[in-house]
């Protein structure tokens, strides 16, 4: 290589690592014209894909770099990576190995050939490769993250609690991700097991991180404290930013029903009148799941999606759905934006507040006159108040509890369905499908 293009490549180098990503682009792109085999610029301009989600470019890249060079370690574990993020879990696994047969003293390889190998169900490979990342970097939370995963699914409980434990300690900055896998680890063995033999770790979970929202909440559900009103508006972010990505296809996976259950009961309602014109908002609107068929009844007045997470509504922009996408808690949006809406739907929403009468006095006031609310909620069946905290997070209402809040909200029931909402482990979760209007 002469010496003109060992500094050009320097330059590609130090632009990608200064985030100036475009250039740095260009100036690959340049020198694979005059060496096509450049290894630097195929391996950088794979990283460069791939920090911009093109996984399928990056991909390329990757591939072109090994077939130049199978013997280069990082194209080969970069390679590896971008198939994990395609969901390739097989070929991941192959690079994978690959990579640590070039390689046998670095975590990365090890990281992605124990994910993917969850995820084609190969425990057993899983948790030995993640052993041996968290042996070579045992300051590693993110490792010790996985491996409890890998061993929760091998049903090794109390290791799996231990490495999630592991994983909050080791994070400097008490990674709130690290602390909401330790709560569903903690959830998922309740469902499976008596919580009795896991309450004493809980308490000492909450006593020892009393200060942060997060444990507080999943915490004191597990714990069951039913003094608890609502959830915490931290926890709710957090849990749905991680989800974002996994969200539809997981509800899929889980038979969720709720906007499917709200769009039949809108047909019923408009009948024939399709197009309504109607100014709408879809509360707690997600990844926009009832955006899709709210559309056709919102023509010319404009379809509102209000919701606590940025990583959900950024899924629900790529779909071009709503008029407007706000980034709100609901009941301060509502509060805020009086007289507004003629139709607002809330699916699997308000089960995040136990408390509903500062919601509905909201919902109340946003409305324009004879406006309808359309939603779901999840039956108490637990006990016989008017909601009930679940150890998921989650809470459950009385309908009896609901029909006296909306009556003292000034809004009147129009239609309610008891229906099966969606699955829960082994169970179904059953609710009511709600239509109700403003006075
Ligand atoms: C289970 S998801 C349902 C999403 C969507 N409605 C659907 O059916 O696909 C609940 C959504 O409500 C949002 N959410 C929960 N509590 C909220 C609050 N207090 N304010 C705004 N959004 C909230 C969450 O961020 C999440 O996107």
């Amino acid at each position: 290589m002469n010496k003109n293009m060992n500094e050009t490549i320097d330059r590609a180098l130090s632009l990608y690592e200064n985030g100036q990503i475009s250039k740095a682009e260009k100036l690959c792109k340049k020198i694979l014209r005059t060496d096509g085999k450049n290894i630097h610029a195929l391996i950088t301009l794979g990283n460069i894909y791939y920090i911009q989600n093109d996984y399928n470019s990056a991909e390329n890249y990757y591939k072109k770099a090994v077939s130049v060079a199978d013997d280069n370690y990082p194209a080969m574990a970069n390679l590896a990576n971008c198939l994990y993020e395609e969901k390739k879990y097989k070929q991941a696994c192959n690079y994978a190995q690959k990579a640590i047969d070039l390689k046998k003293d670095d975590k990365l390889a090890y990281i992605i050939l124990g994910n993917s190998s969850q995820e084609i169900d190969n425990i057993e490979e899983a948790v030995s490769s993640l052993l041996t990342a968290v042996n070579l970097d045992p300051t590693d939370s993110w490792a010790y993250n996985y491996l409890s995963q890998a061993y929760f699914k091998q049903r090794d409980y109390l290791k799996a609690i231990s490495c999630a434990w592991k994983a909050v300690k080791l994070s400097e900055r008490n990674e709130n991700a690290h602390h909401i896998n330790l709560g569903y680890l903690f959830y998922e063995i309740a469902l499976e097991e008596k919580i009795d033999s896991m309450v004493d770790c809980i308490k000492l979970w909450v006593k020892n991180y009393k200060d942060n929202p997060i444990v507080n909440y999943m915490g004191n559900a597990l714990l069951n404290n039913q003094k608890i009103k609502m959830a915490d508006t931290q926890y709710l972010q957090n849990i749905f930013d991680i989800f974002s990505t996994d969200f539809d296809s997981v509800l899929s996976g889980l038979d969720y029903k709720a906007p499917a259950l709200i769009e039949k009961m809108l047909g019923d309602i408009y009948k024939s009148n399709k197009h309504p014109r109607l100014k709408i908002l879809d509360i707690g609107c997600g990844t926009g799941l009832c955006g899709k068929f709210l559309k056709s009844y919102s023509k010319w007045r404009g379809l509102d999606g209000v919701d606590i997470s940025e990583g959900m509504l950024k899924i629900a922009k790529t779909k071009k759905i709503y008029s407007r996408l706000i980034h709100s808690e609901m009941i301060s949006y509502l509060q805020k934006n009086p007289k507004t809406y003629d139709l607002m739907v809330a699916a699997d929403v308000f089960t995040y507040v136990g408390d509903l009468q500062n919601l509905f006095e909201a919902v109340y006031d946003s409305l324009k006159k004879n406006g309808r609310i359309l939603f779901t909620i999840s039956e108490n069946t637990q006990n016989d108040k008017s909601y009930y905290l679940h150890i998921s997070g989650r809470f459950v209402h009385s309908l009896e509890y609901i029909k006296f809040i909306l009556n003292k909200s000034m809004l009147e029931i129009e239609k309610v369905e008891r229906k099966k909402l969606r699955n829960e482990g082994e169970n179904n979760v059953m609710g009511y499908v709600i239509s109700a209007i403003k006075k």
